[in-house]
């Protein structure tokens, strides 16, 4: 029997899993995010095997520190910018994420976003509300068509491709994209273009969509510069982690009109947002919910239990984010 801690409640179908194994699970009660000495505490308090963490979580060399007996920290989420690889590395840690599961999930609700920044759903839904449609009007809420218009990809993985697929397949868009190397996927599925620069996507594109991991090489891609070669008339995506995008400029640009409009599902101080974000009418924020449908969360919890259950039997889980 091993002691699993997981630092906050999540779908029971993993849990289940764990507990069938007949390992005993310990799952935070709090109702939130633990504080680091919530969490450091908790992790001392007995000599857990495994430790099932969330995106919201730091876990660094203290963390690591404080549960030695922890061979792995499998991370409820398919970003793991949330730790720290080298100090995990350096331990003998294993570290595993939950890809796969939340690709199509992830990339439906991207083009929902792209839907709805465009036809200006959001927008339009609260001035119907509060009582101010007094009748038909030919200019009322005028938006963007997206039949023929590009759809520029930064970030060409698994959920880059499905928006470039499901945009251009269901929405008749081209698709250019932009990654470390050319991804001959994209290019059968969605017809993509590549282009060997970031800014080259930026200038072609009436709508970016950004689903970089975050590396120290993509914090701020989105910036006052790049921004600056954008269309006028472009919209731009967010729904990978928010330090990609420097969110202070982009509520300079949104303002000034130097671009038409973004949807957010991320935030770079997640989860307060950026002064002046959310009194913009061109913006569209969401609370990091891309990921989140009953059957996508359900199998998050499942892939990272069965990453515990491999390395707790000695062999290699199915997601190490690590060599
Ligand atoms: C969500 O943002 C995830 O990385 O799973
Ligand atoms: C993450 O799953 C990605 O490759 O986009």
């Amino acid at each position: 029997m091993a002691l699993i801690f997981v630092t906050r409640k999540i779908p029971d179908a993993g849990l289940a899993l764990l507990r069938e194994a007949g390992h005993e699970v310990d799952v935070s009660e709090k109702d939130g995010v633990l504080t680091k000495d919530e969490l450091l505490e908790k992790l001392r308090v007995r000599p857990y095997d495994a430790v099932l963490s969330l995106l919201t979580d730091t876990i660094d060399g203290v963390v690591f520190d404080a549960v030695p007996t922890a061979k792995v920290f499998a991370n409820y989420a398919v970003g793991y910018n949330n730790i720290d690889i080298k100090g995990a590395v350096s331990r003998g840690v294993v570290v595993t994420n939950t890809p796969g599961v939340l690709t199509d999930t992830v990339a439906e609700y991207t083009l929902a976003l792209i839907l709805a920044l465009t036809k200006r759903i959001v927008e339009a839904d609260q001035f119907t509300r509060v009582g101010k449609y007094d009748g038909w009007a030919p200019e009322l809420f005028l938006g963007s068509g997206l039949k023929g218009k590009t759809l520029g990809i930064l970030g060409a993985g698994r959920i880059g491709s499905g928006v470039a697929m499901r945009a251009h397949r269901g929405l008749s868009m081209n698709v250019v994209y932009n990654d470390i190397a050319q991804n001959a996927h994209i290019e059968e599925e969605a017809g993509a273009r590549f282009c060997s620069n970031v800014k080259e996507v930026l200038e072609v594109s009436d709508v970016v969509s950004v689903h970089v991991p975050l590396l120290d090489s993509t914090r701020h891609l989105i910036n006052a510069e790049t921004i600056a070669h954008m269309k006028k008339t472009a919209y731009l995506i967010n729904t990978s982690r928010g330090p990609v995008v420097d969110e202070a400029a982009l509520v300079v640009a949104l303002r000034e009109k130097h671009i038409a409009g973004a949807a957010l599902d991320v935030f770079e101080h997640e989860p307060a947002l950026a002064d002046g974000l959310a009194s913009l009418e061109n913006v569209i924020v969401t609370p990091h919910i891309a990921s989140a449908t009953t059957e996508t969360r359900d199998e998050m919890s499942v892939i990272a239990a069965k990453n515990i259950l491999a390395v707790l039997s000695g062999e290699t889980p199915l997601n190490p984010v690590h060599a």
